[in-house]
């Protein structure tokens, strides 16, 4: 059998395998992007589920588009917004239809990186070339970005302007402006991809890029970390061209998302007490947040250093010129699970790099102490 070029250089995801280590005896993970299982809102389902059987209408055939009720559910989300959406298997299938919808052999994508390599690996499917584009707490490099416009035919610009996986950074309102503003006059597509954009700690909401360059973004949203990443919900929005002709590659893909699963969430969104659920999740995260960053100063002083994050599920902890990869595989014979920072660069570009990414949201608060020894023992 023959493989394609493309499908052979799809570089496996280190943190899928981790992930598999991850679940061995006496293991503590901090590698996954999960949300805590004690906080997914089953209870607010639970009707839901148990009358699905009474609707035999709902395990028929359905629209690619998406089920009804979830579509009018995300259009009153947004009233200002006259964009359409699509129904998607996770956030994750929306990056490979735009993939196959946009991107030809050899187009050049423009992605911060770090980067979540589950993008990557979308364009990469497709043949694309990737343009690394650095970014620091201060937010993405805008020069580079505008060097990167001027100088190549960019096709899209892939970002995650709200508490980035894997940094946690957030992107100020002035940088938001910005790269509206440079995309709009150079004519490049944005993926805004916002599947954390929902878990702010505390302080307002800064507007979506979508909202400022509405004629050429598209707006990824998920129902993973929120809801339940098992039952593969996600979103999106964009012109309504492209929506359209998204629908016809999905069609072409898998017909449709499963319907029981667009009830759940729908029925979720709709639940009086899914507000309820949203602060009880920022809350215990938070707490979560606090109880990690605490006990890293206590345990790690001096050896480590990182950016306090306002949400989201991540810590990017600087090592201090140590490789991230080698402590990675040192806390993994302590039996800890966590993930070093070259696994989200492209792998031929992925540099020395000095960080890991620490999750939190799913770390269970009783074993972050113990977890932080491990740590430290592997540093
Ligand atoms: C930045 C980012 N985008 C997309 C996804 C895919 O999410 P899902 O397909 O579960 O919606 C993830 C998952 O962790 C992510 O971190």
């Amino acid at each position: 059998m023959k493989f394609s070029t493309h499908a052979q250089s799809l570089q496996a995801s280190y943190i899928r395998e981790i992930l598999s280590a991850a679940s061995q005896p006496e293991m503590i993970s901090m590698a996954g992007g999960l949300p805590a299982a004690s906080l997914l809102p089953v209870e607010l389902v639970r009707v839901a589920c148990a009358s699905l059987a009474d609707n035999r209408q709902l395990f028929q055939y359905g629209n690619s588009r998406g089920y009804q009720p979830l579509l009018e559910t995300l259009e009153r989300w947004q009233p200002e917004s006259t964009q359409p959406w699509l129904i998607c298997n996770g956030s994750q299938q929306a990056l490979d239809l735009i993939a196959r919808a946009l991107l030809e052999p050899g187009d050049h994508v423009v992605a911060e990186v770090p980067a979540y390599l589950g993008a990557l690996q979308a364009f990469q499917l497709s043949g694309a070339a990737l343009l690394p584009l650095l970014s620091s707490a201060a937010g993405p490099d805008l020069n580079q970005l505008e060097h990167y416009f001027k100088t190549t035919a960019v096709k899209l610009f892939y970002a995650v302007p709200d508490f980035h996986n894997p940094t946690g950074r957030v992107w100020s309102a002035e940088t938001r402006i910005a790269v509206a503003g440079l995309c709009r006059h150079y004519g490049v597509t944005l993926i805004e991809d916002s599947p954390y954009r929902q878990l702010r700690f505390s302080g307002a909401q800064l507007s979506t890029v979508s909202e400022l360059y509405p004629e050429q973004t598209i707006r990824l949203i998920s129902f993973s970390k929120t809801g339940f990443p098992g039952l593969r919900v996600g979103a999106m929005s964009g012109p309504a061209e492209f929506i359209a002709l998204a629908e016809r590659i999905k069609q072409a893909t898998d017909l449709h998302t499963g319907i029981p699963q667009q009830v759940i969430i729908d029925r979720l969104l709709n639940h009086p007490e899914y507000p309820k659920h949203l602060v009880q999740l920022r809350q215990g995260y938070h707490s979560r947040y606090q109880h990690l960053s605490a006990e890293l100063h206590r345990q790690l002083g001096a050896q480590i250093e990182f950016d306090p994050v306002e949400g989201g599920m991540f810590i990017w902890l600087s090592l201090k010129g140590k490789s991230g990869a080698q402590v990675a595989a040192r806390a993994l014979a302590h039996k800890l699970a966590v993930v070093p920072g070259s696994a989200f660069y492209e792998q031929e570009a992925a540099p020395e790099d000095c960080h890991i990414r620490l999750n939190f949201s799913n770390t269970d608060t009783t074993l972050v102490e113990e977890a932080i020894t491990r740590l430290a023992k592997s540093l």
